[in-house]
């Protein structure tokens, strides 16, 4: 008898595992740090928070570290498979699993999820698998092109109800776009200043026999020569075109809404700069045009990085593994 109840016991632990797995996209070892007292008398309960989120489910998608093995989950497994053809085509995409896991913990279904800096589209193909509405801004055509086409494909293939809009134009136009109060959820990466056509010049020259030459980021490549392009500024004038961005962001999303920045910190060793802190001085104009800084997550990439060596032998500089996702909310 005895035996029967732990039996039954182990069996419906072994399915709340799975459901949450399934239901959350999160690896079952999260459940262990779980506090489960405090956890199951909220869901006695039986109250839903924001955006539909049991108690079980806001506590494992609260860490403030999220790692590629939680987001590679194997139900999904968008990050295990190769880059598909899509995104190939552009040199700087995020998983759509990191957009979904986002878009589950800042919105709730029926919601209308932006980005300014589209690229192929990754933010739009999350805010549809997770049935919410979405609207981009892409510059390069080539990219809002490929992103309509991503679009098409899975809309045909699991059809909903929801608007998507994917708009070819500077995103310091949004406000012709987007009306006032509109957006619950922003997610978006930016280009990062001109550091990437600088890291591009300096592998070509400095680094041409080096190791870093061949293992670090050598797929990526300037998004266009457009004027217009956040990725040929200078990072002083790249940061005021960013606040701007930033302003007009919190105009048009609702009161009580979040805008997530998913950035990267840069060095410029070549102008003897060993760190530029991206990621606070974007949380710094976020505040300055009224934004709340809400959240910092950082994204370990320690998989996806290979180590290379640098400064070596005369100066000692750490491998940067790790992205930031600047968290904003607009305060109600
Ligand atoms: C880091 S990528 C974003 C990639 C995107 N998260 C994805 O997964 O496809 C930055 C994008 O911003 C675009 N961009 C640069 N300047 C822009 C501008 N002024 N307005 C709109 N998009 C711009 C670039 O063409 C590039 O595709």
């Amino acid at each position: 008898m005895r035996k029967q109840k732990y039996k039954v016991k182990k069996k419906n632990k072994k399915t709340l595992t799975k459901l949450s797995t399934k239901i959350l996209g999160v690896a079952e070892s999260e459940e262990k740090y779980l506090v489960k007292r405090e956890i199951e008398k909220e869901e006695k309960k039986s109250k839903l928070g924001f955006n539909n989120l049991t108690p079980r489910e806001w506590a494992l998608l609260s860490k403030n570290v999220i790692n590629e093995n939680e987001i590679l989950n194997p139900v999904w497994n968008d990050l295990s498979s190769p880059r598909n053809k899509y995104q190939l085509e552009h040199g700087a995409v995020y998983p759509i699993k990191l957009a979904e896991r986002l878009i589950k913990m800042y919105s709730a279904e029926g919601d209308v999820v932006f980005d300014p800096f589209l690229g192929i589209g990754s933010t739009i193909i999350a805010a549809q698998s997770q049935g919410r509405h979405g609207v981009g801004i892409e510059l390069n055509p080539k990219f809002s092109n490929i992103a309509q086409q991503w679009l098409s494909e899975v809309q045909g293939l699991f059809a909903n109800d929801k608007v998507y809009k994917i708009i070819n134009d500077d995103c310091r136009n949004l406000l012709k776009h987007i009306h006032k109060d509109k957006i619950q959820l922003t997610v978006t990466s930016p280009p990062y200043a001109n550091f990437i056509r600088k890291s591009i010049e300096d592998r070509t020259t400095t680094h041409k026999t080096s190791i870093i030459t061949h293992e670090n980021n050598s797929t990526v490549k300037p998004y266009s020569d457009h004027e217009q392009d956040f990725g040929n500024l200078p990072y002083k004038d790249f940061l005021k075109g960013i606040k701007e961005i930033l302003k007009d962001n919190l105009e048009v999303t609702k009161p009580g809404g979040y805008s997530c920045w998913v950035v990267k910190d840069y060095r410029d060793t070549k102008n003897k700069i060993p760190y530029i802190p991206f990621h606070s001085d974007l949380a710094a104009i976020g505040q300055e045009v009224g934004w709340l800084y809400q959240d910092l997550i950082i994204w370990d990439q320690t998989g996806q990085r290979r180590l290379v060596l640098l400064g070596y032998p005369s100066v000692f500089y750490v491998n940067q593994n790790c992205s930031f996702i600047v968290v904003f909310r607009k305060s109600k």
